[in-house]
This record gives structure tokens, C-alpha cells and sequence, in this order.
């Protein structure tokens, strides 16, 4: 047993990396006894070197200029952990061609250019780990590739983003303002570098592209999920939505029928008894469901830094169990090639199924009802909800509705329809629901 350790350097200090410090330094002596050589973090590089952390960085040494890292440092793997696309990609891709094992968390550039960095890694014959880039602590992209790899998946749906879910949490439980709750989010250190990321569904959308590709065998495709994020939701919606039987929640939907995959990320109405519908906070849930094994599910921290750093950690048990193992060994250097697996056929917008809330704000005036619910019946479209709310205040009357399962064009035409007749105001809404039918 070789009691060398592993060398890791490291590329980023901030939350999740402080976190991966910490978690090294409190687990080491744990990790050397299971490994047989200890895990040791010998350089580091962060843009501010002064800057006061919370991790204690004595024994490392510190650089400014993160290719040094991927070049010339003697780290037999190194860790990325500062997000988006450049200059993250050129780092990773010069470690690789420098025999260095990867770990990243950065599923921005793996779901926009992971066919060509698991490439880099199959051509170099090294690892590329990439629990962190999903879900924080939930182990989801072995559970997808290894755990459930015997079924041919059919769905998953999940809360992937923790900085939505917070905001609509805060919202729905305290009545906060969405700023108020995102400005708490980010202190926390749950939100991205740019929020926008959180509440606009990219980072959802970032995440889902890679658990697709897990999930059903196809190259990853971001261009191929819709995005919505949850800056139209208001408060009024999340108190309707309750009265209806239902919880706004901010879900990644991922499905493969017979007509395709469809890949979407919006605030979704779930009812209320649904396991989804529960998961609060920051917390991430993700459901799972398979020809063999049926509905699965997946609970636990989805952001922050000790959460993140624990699947940092898990990659980096498994390269330094593979440090010195033959290539053709080692199953994060060949088993993924998602660039060279055949791309499967997409469902297209317009066909996507799903069912609707519907907010109409009103005239006080008859014949509402009448005018609307004849729009849906010559769209055959059914009203499977509905609720009328009196004036608050204005002359104006709050009508919700949730209709049935029915195509995205239909719906759209829908839409344009009760938008224009003369009686609705603006500031009239619509959002998905979904019921989990047999999940
Ligand atoms: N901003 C992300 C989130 C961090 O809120 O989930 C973890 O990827």
C-alpha cells in the first residue's frame, strides 16, 4: 500500500471551494485510512489571495494564476470549482492533456460543451468527476449511471434549483418579497454568481441537460430544453394556487415517450400531497422513474458549500482509487462519451402536453364567464377547476382556472384568445401543472 498522498489543486475559493477545505481537513485522517494514502490539497489558486475565508489554508500553497495549476503544478488531480464557460474549459482541457485527472462543479460548461470536454477525457485517458455539477449533496449522476443504469428511464421530474425553491418557499410560507428573498438566498450562498442563473431557470436548465443525458443515453443537448424562470410568479398566484389544492414549486422536467424526449424547466403547480410539493427551502428533490425499478427518489441538500464539497469529496475518492489503475480500467475515463452516443428525436414545443392555471383578471361585469368558458370549449379544451374571487379593491375580478392536459399550441391559441376579449385586463397569467399520473 502506497501511503503517497493524492495531490489536488485547486481552482477557486469560494463557497464550495472554502467547503471542499474544510471537509478535506476534518475527514482526513477518515479518508487516508479507507484509501490507504491521504487526499491533500497542495495548491490552491483564488483571484484575491488576501481575502479572508472560512477554511483554514496553512499547508497550501497559494497562486494567483490558475494555469499554473492546470500546467506546471505537481497535482495529480486538479479541481475547478470557479463556474462558466471560459476560462474554466481552457483550464480543464490543459490539465487533461496534461495527464491530470479533473473534478469539476460546473455544469454551466458541461451542459454547453461537455460533448467536447468528456472527449478531451477519453482522448487523455482520464477522469473527469463531476458529481458536484448536479444537486449538491444528492449523489444523482452515479445513481443515473450506475445505480439505475439496468432500466430504460422514463421520466424525472425535480426541484434542481435551491435558490428557487428558497425564493418560492420564502414566498409562499412567509409572504416575503421575491428581492427580499433572493438577496436572503444569496447570502447563504445558494445563488450563482449571477442570479439571473437561478430565477430564470438557466441553472435548472444547465443541470436537467445533464441528467437527460445520463437518463436516456444521448449527447447533451442545453438548446433542447425550454426554459421559464420563476420571476412571473407572484404572491397572488401562490394563494390561489392553495385555495385550488396545489403548491407552486420550480421543477426540471425530463420525459422520453414514444414520441420523444421532452426537456423543460418552469414553476410548476403540484398538488399538495405530491412528495415535490413538500421540499422546502434550499432543498433539491428529484424524482425518478424507471421500467424496472418504477418511481425512485432523491432528497437532501441541493447548494452551499460542505453539501457541494461532499460530492466533490466522492469524486475525488473514486479518481485517487483509480490513480495507477491502466487506463482502460477506469470507469470515469471511458464509461462516458455523451458526443458519441446517437442523439434520440425531441418532442417538439408545440406538442408538449401538460395542463394549466390560468389567471384572469376581470371586469365585475355578466357574461364573463360565459365568454370565457365558450373559448376553451371550441378549443376543446376542458375546465377541470375553478375559482371566482371578488374585487379587492378595484373593479376588477380574479379568475382562476385549471384546465385539462391538452397540446402547448392549443393552449397558446387558448391564450390569445381570452387575452383579447374586451372584458380581460391585464396582468392576466398562466402557469403549468402537472399531477405525476402513476408517479
Ligand atoms: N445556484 C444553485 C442553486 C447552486 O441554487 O441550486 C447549486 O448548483
Amino acid at each position: 500500500m502506497s501511503a503517497a498522498p493524492v495531490r489536488i489543486g485547486l481552482i477557486g475559493l469560494g463557497t464550495v471551494g472554502q467547503g471542499l477545505v474544510r471537509l478535506l481537513a476534518r475527514n482526513r485522517d477518515e479518508y487516508a485510512r479507507r484509501l490507504g494514502r491521504p487526499l491533500v490539497i497542495t495548491h490552491a489558486a483564488a483571484r484575491d489571495r488576501a481575502r479572508r475565508r472560512d477554511c483554514d489554508l496553512s499547508g497550501i500553497t497559494l497562486v494567483d494564476d490558475p494555469a499554473f495549476i492546470a500546467r506546471e503544478a505537481p497535482v495529480d488531480v486538479v479541481v475547478e470549482l470557479v463556474g462558466g464557460i471560459s476560462p474554466a474549459r481552457e483550464l480543464l482541457l490543459e490539465a487533461m492533456a496534461r495527464g491530470k485527472a479533473v473534478v469539476t462543479a460546473n455544469k454551466a460548461l458541461l451542459a454547453e460543451d461537455g460533448n467536447r470536454m468528456f472527449a478531451a477525457a477519453r482522448d487523455a485517458g482520464v477522469a473527469l468527476g463531476f458529481e458536484a455539477a448536479v444537486a449538491g449533496g444528492i449523489p444523482i449522476i452515479r445513481v443515473l449511471r450506475e445505480g439505475l443504469a439496468g432500466n430504460r428511464l422514463q421520466a424525472i421530474a425535480g426541484i434542481i434549483n435551491g435558490t428557487s425553491n428558497y425564493i418560492l418557499s420564502q414566498m409562499t410560507e412567509r409572504g416575503m418579497e421575491f428581492s427580499r428573498a433572493l438577496a436572503e438566498a444569496q447570502s447563504l450562498g445558494y445563488a450563482e454568481a449571477d442570479p439571473r442563473f437561478d430565477v430564470e431557470g438557466i441553472d435548472a436548465a444547465h443541470k436537467l441537460t445533464i441528467l437527460a443525458t445520463l437518463a436516456f443515453g444521448m449527447p447533451l443537448t442545453y438548446s433542447a430544453v425550454a426554459a421559464e424562470g420563476i420571476t412571473r410568479v407572484t404572491a397572488r398566484d401562490i394563494e390561489l394556487a392553495h385555495e385550488l389544492g396545489y403548491r407552486i414549486k420550480p421543477l426540471a422536467i425530463a420525459k422520453r415517450g414514444a414520441g420523444g424526449v421532452e426537456l423543460r424547466v418552469h414553476p410548476t403547480l403540484v398538488p399538495h400531497e405530491h412528495l415535490l410539493a413538500k421540499v422546502d427551502g434550499v432543498l433539491n428533490s428529484i424524482l425518478v422513474q424507471g421500467d424496472a425499478v418504477g418511481p425512485t427518489g432523491y432528497y437532501g441538500r441541493g447548494a452551499g458549500g460542505d453539501a457541494t464539497a461532499s460530492a466533490v469529496v466522492s469524486d475525488l475518492l473514486e479518481v485517487a482509487r483509480e490513480h495507477g489503475v491502466a487506463a482502460p480500467h477506469r470507469p470515469h475515463a471511458l464509461g462516458f462519451d455523451p458526443g458519441a452516443m446517437a442523439p434520440l428525436p425531441l418532442v417538439p414545443r408545440e406538442q408538449v402536453q401538460s395542463a394549466h392555471y390560468v389567471r384572469l383578471q376581470v371586469a365585475d361585469t355578466p357574461g364573463v364567464l360565459k365568454g370565457i368558458t365558450s373559448i376553451l370549449a371550441e378549443l376543446d379544451i376542458s375546465i377541470e377547476a375553478i375559482l371566482q374571487k371578488e374585487p379587492r379593491g378595484r373593479d376588477d375580478a380574479t379568475l382562476a382556472i385549471i384546465t385539462s392536459v391538452i397540446g402547448e399550441q392549443r393552449f397558446a391559441q387558448a391564450m390569445a384568445k381570452l387575452l383579447a376579449l374586451p372584458f380581460v385586463r391585464p396582468g392576466s397569467t398562466h402557469l403549468r401543472v402537472e399531477h405525476f399520473d402513476g408517479a
